[in-house]
């Protein structure tokens, strides 16, 4: 997705710089060139072997370093090669001297020179991030159109639970295959995607679950959405960042999300589920189940399938329908059985073992039986070769 493209990544000095290894790996499996600039606080908190090796390119640290020799004005070649510049963590401090034209280490220097896009992932302490001079800083720099992703609410280094973390690698990779690889084949189209796994109450205290984390139906979400679509996301209990863009509609139960659903069918081109809904719920939950009795006796209904109701509802013209398949024996045998007994056009196989994986192993399958066995690839990945087949349909 971003063969030919080249990012510089300016790793600056916060905690979350460890996190900026996540990134350089994942730019890579997409393609990218990277090259990683770091500022002297940084290297206190990881070391440039790290990057270096992810990125397989010499790490920057200093302008007048030995290992950079090599490149010609090296603070200009670097600018000038780059596609898009992206800094991440970035502090105060380097808000602060970009917004004033300030150069004084390599990353700032190279900062000024390029003239590629910038993208920021600030990070730091709430009252830091609250500072009017910093806020102040924020808008020079929005001003300039250098775009801003996160920070985001979460537990902080110093102990708080408040405004500051970096947003997660994830979200930044989205902004930058949007920027640089994003192409709009899903432009004007309408997706919903359900992530997540639903929960069935047993009494008030307790519920039935699953191991869902809802990471595919995000990674779904968030890769229509970098190829232009308008994208409903429908969560169940995840407990990830929102996308970009994107704010999940949040549900509960199976009932819970067959209601959201049903409410948002009608406008969708496609709907994919991708969340792990509870097959049954308790009969007759009332208070709290109490112990006293040494044993209890759950009685359990069956829910109704929310993608098999949704498929005798007239929906949008040419409206696709993508289920998943997790199964643990006959996998693509059941996957295409399930295909049809729920009137699907397009199915996506995969065993228990890519639960809350980044990566995971699966098979699509089409209406006319062809299958399309991936390879092991990280969820973002599979999430395009899914909309692949979808636009195939
Ligand atoms: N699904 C649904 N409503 C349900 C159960 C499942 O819409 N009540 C959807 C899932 O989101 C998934 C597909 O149906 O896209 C298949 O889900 P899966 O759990 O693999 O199969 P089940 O239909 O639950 O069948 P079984 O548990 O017997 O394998």
């Amino acid at each position: 997705m971003l063969k030919g493209k080249t990012v510089i990544l300016g790793v600056t000095g916060g905690i979350a710089a460890y996190k900026s290894a996540t990134l350089v790996s994942r730019l890579k499996n997409l393609g990218a060139d990277v090259w990683v600039v770091m500022t002297a606080e940084a290297t206190k908190l990881v070391g440039p072997l790290t990057f270096r090796t992810l990125s397989g390119n010499p790490v920057i640290t200093d302008l007048f370093a030995e290992e950079i020799a090599g490149l010609p004005v090296p603070h200009i070649t670097l600018a000038k090669k780059a596609d898009l510049l992206v800094i991440a963590p970035c502090t105060a401090n380097v808000i602060g001297k970009m917004a004033h034209g300030l150069a004084d280490d390599a990353l700032t220097t190279i900062a000024l020179a390029a003239t590629a896009p910038k993208l920021l992932a600030p990070a730091m302490n709430c009252e830091m991030w609250r500072n009017r001079g910093v806020q102040e800083n924020l808008k020079k720099l929005k001003d300039q159109a250098i775009k801003f992703v996160g920070p985001v609410e979460g537990k902080l280094a110093c102990g708080d639970d408040d405004i500051g973390r970096m947003a997660e690698p994830e979200t930044i990779l989205e902004e930058v295959v949007r920027w640089l690889g994003g192409s709009d084949d899903l432009k004007g189209k309408h997706i919903l995607v359900t992530a997540g796994g639903t929960r069935e109450a047993i009494d008030p205290v307790r519920y039935i679950a699953n191991h869902s984390s809802g990471k595919m139906g995000y990674a779904l979400a968030e890769a229509a959405r970098a190829r232009g679509a308008t994208v409903t996301l429908i969560a169940a209990n995840v407990d990830r960042p929102a996308p970009l863009d994107i704010k999940p509609v949040k549900v509960g139960s199976a009932a819970e999300m067959l209601g959201v659903v049903m409410d948002n069918q009608g406008k969708a081109d496609a709907i994919i589920m991708a969340a792990a809904v509870g097959d049954f719920k308790v009969k007759n939950q009332k208070s709290k189940v109490k112990k006293n009795a040494g044993k209890i006796d759950l009685e359990l209904e069956e829910n109704a399938d929310i993608i098999a109701t949704v498929a005798k509802q007239k929906g949008k013209k040419g409206r696709k329908l993508i289920g998943f398949a997790l199964e643990t024996e006959d996998l693509i045998q059941n996957a295409k059985l399930k295909m049809k007994n729920k009137g699907l056009d397009l199915i996506v196989a995969n065993g228990p073992d890519t639960f809350g994986s980044e990566q995971a192993t699966v098979s699509i399958i089409n209406q006319a039986g062809k299958v399309e066995n991936l390879p092991k690839l990280p969820k973002s990945e599979i999430a395009n070769r899914i909309l692949d087949a979808v636009l195939r349909l």
